[in-house]
């Protein structure tokens, strides 16, 4: 890509660390952040700027003082959001971001016209979707953050189990990114051996309910979720976009018949590459796997109901 240029919308704990794990690869021409707090964007942007003096190539790291300023860019990252607080319902938390969402992919069509999106506002799959159906864009260009940073957790679970195999560990996760993902440790190698042969299936049922439980173990100890992850996580998407690098990382993408789904978006294993998700790959999944994956897609769809019966994206 000619630009290089990353905007990333939403300047919280996630946004900023996005741009600092960028800034750090020295991937990007140039890294813009807004925010809807002023002078949150511009903090931010001075503090990482500055870092990069250390940084193995220069990136340029501004802030955007109105939407508008993040313009033209090849990749735009969605991180802004309210956490749920109070009384607030799961349907509450869903349809405020749902609006925020809107409000920024208005923006995004506006300014970035020709721009891939990386979601990551929660709950990520059905933002994912609202994106899809607010910019009417093809699938190709709108993905969600889930299996990069899921996966991510899963190979440190297991090397958490073997205290060996670091860096050499697969990591496939797919469904949604939430309660009902299905982490497939399993199914993954460490170095050229099968897990099958180096794990037992109590340690399998254990790294499945903390890669399940990843964030919110997190948020036990830190009161407030995960961000370090989540950053680099994002940062391994965009490098293979912005690099061509056709690697294969699950992520929240629109089915259309694959995997037996249409209209939803879930995670799955895809191919990133410079036209962002360049292919959907079909594993073959055995029956409890199946089953697994449609409450996945269901529990998904309960989400994008709820807002087609609130009348959104009417
Ligand atoms: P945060 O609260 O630190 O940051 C969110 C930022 O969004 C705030 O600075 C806020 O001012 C800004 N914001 C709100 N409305 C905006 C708007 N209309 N335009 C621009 N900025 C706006 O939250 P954090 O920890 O950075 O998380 C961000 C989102 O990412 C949350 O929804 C969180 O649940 C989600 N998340 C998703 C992950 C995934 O794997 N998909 C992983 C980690 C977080
Ligand atoms: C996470 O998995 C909160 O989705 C966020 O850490």
């Amino acid at each position: 890509m000619i630009n290089r240029r990353v905007g990333i919308i939403g300047a919280g704990a996630v946004g900023a660390t996005t741009a600092y794990s960028l800034s750090m690869m020295g991937i990007c021409k140039e890294i813009i952040l807004f925010d809807i707090v002023e002078g949150v964007a511009k903090g931010k942007a001075i503090d990482i700027g500055q870092s990069t003096h250390y940084s193995p190539r220069p990136t340029i790291v501004r802030a955007a003082k109105t939407p508008a300023d993040v313009e033209n860019c090849d990749i735009v990252i969605i991180t802004a959001g309210v956490p749920r607080k109070g009384d607030m319902t799961r349907e509450d938390l869903l349809l405020i971001n749902a609006k925020i969402i809107k409000s920024v992919v208005a923006d995004i069509i506006t300014y970035s016209p020709n721009a891939i999106i990386i979601c990551v506002s929660n709950p990520l799959d059905v933002m994912t979707y609202v994106i899809h159906k607010m910019t009417g864009w093809r699938p190709n260009r709108i993905m969600g953050l889930s299996g990069a940073l899921d996966g991510s957790r899963m190979a440190y679970q297991i090397y958490q189990k073997l205290g060996y195999g670091a860096g050499q560990t697969g990591a496939l996760v797919i469904g949604d990114h939430g309660q009902n993902m299905i982490p497939l440790p399993q199914k993954v190698q460490v170095g050229d051996v099968p897990t099958t042969d180096l794990l037992t299936d109590e340690e399998f049922v254990e790294i499945i309910e903390r890669t399940k439980n990843g964030g919110a173990e997190i948020v036990s100890h830190l009161g407030t979720s995960g961000y370090y992850g989540p950053a680099r996580a994002i940062a391994h998407m965009v490098e293979a976009i912005l690099n061509d690098s056709k690697i294969i990382v699950s992520s929240s993408v629109m089915l259309n018949g694959e995997y037996g789904y249409k209209d939803v978006t879930v995670g799955v294993p895809v191919i990133l590459g410079q036209n962002g998700v360049e292919q959907i790959i079909q594993m073959t999944l055995n029956t409890k796997t199946r089953e697994k994956f449609k409450a996945s897609v269901e529990s998904i769809r309960e989400g994008i109901d709820i807002l087609e019966e609130n009348g959104f994206f009417k």
